[in-house]
């Protein structure tokens, strides 16, 4: 049985059950939703993420959570926490903070709303001492979202990563508890 991990003013942040991942799979692997992500995933591919986020949740006591619509339970993608594990990332074991909605979820500010209740739980629940925020300059509606967070670019954390070689330098944004609770 999932849990509740948070809910805001429309929307449910959850943890995973084992029949979630058939579901996700099937709405949120398309060519937009995964442009800037590598592009669409094998069936493969897509378990061995998905038994990533398991391990995070199990090991972790957070990560990567279902996004759900309050007012219908309809799965809308995920956002939460994880620790940075990326080959060639400078920070690896940072807190990080990530999303992805499927396309009909986009233009509502619904990632915003889950990105705000998992900042507050980052830095409450879960003590981060910062928290970052990684993506490409390419997508621009994720670091949009990032700075529209108050998050500040941190030049000195750009890597390459090796799996997306067209996407490269990859960049991070962080957020500092006390801005966060300043804002
Ligand atoms: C990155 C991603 C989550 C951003 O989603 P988003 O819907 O653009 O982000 P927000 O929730 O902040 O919504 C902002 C938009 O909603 C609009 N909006 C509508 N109602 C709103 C409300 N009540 N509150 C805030 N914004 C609202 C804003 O005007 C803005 O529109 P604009 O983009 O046309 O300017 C989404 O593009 C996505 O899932 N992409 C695919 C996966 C991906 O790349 N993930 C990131 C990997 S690093």
């Amino acid at each position: 049985m999932a849990d509740t991990v948070a809910e805001t003013q429309r929307l449910r942040l959850r943890t995973w059950d084992e029949d979630d991942a058939d579901r996700f799979y099937a709405i949120m692997n398309t060519p937009s939703v995964m442009r800037f992500l590598g592009g669409v995933q094998a069936p493969d591919a897509w378990r061995a993420a998905f038994d990533r986020l398991m391990t995070y949740q199990r090991e972790l006591g957070f990560t990567f959570w279902i996004v759900e619509r309050l007012a219908d339970r309809e799965m809308l993608g995920f956002c939460g926490l994880k620790r940075v594990n990326y080959d060639g990332a400078p920070n690896a074991g940072e807190v990080e903070i990530g999303w992805r909605l499927r396309d009909s979820a986009w233009g509502q500010g619904i990632a915003k709303e889950a990105a705000i209740a998992t900042l507050d739980l980052g830095f409450t629940r879960f003590a981060a001492p910062s928290i970052v925020a990684v993506t490409t300059l390419h997508n621009r509606a994720s670091w949009g979202l990032m700075e529209r967070l108050g998050m500040v670019r941190d030049p000195a954390l750009d890597y390459d990563d090796p799996r997306l070689p067209a996407l490269n330098p990859m960049r991070q944004w962080r957020l500092l508890p006390e801005a966060w609770t300043s804002r």
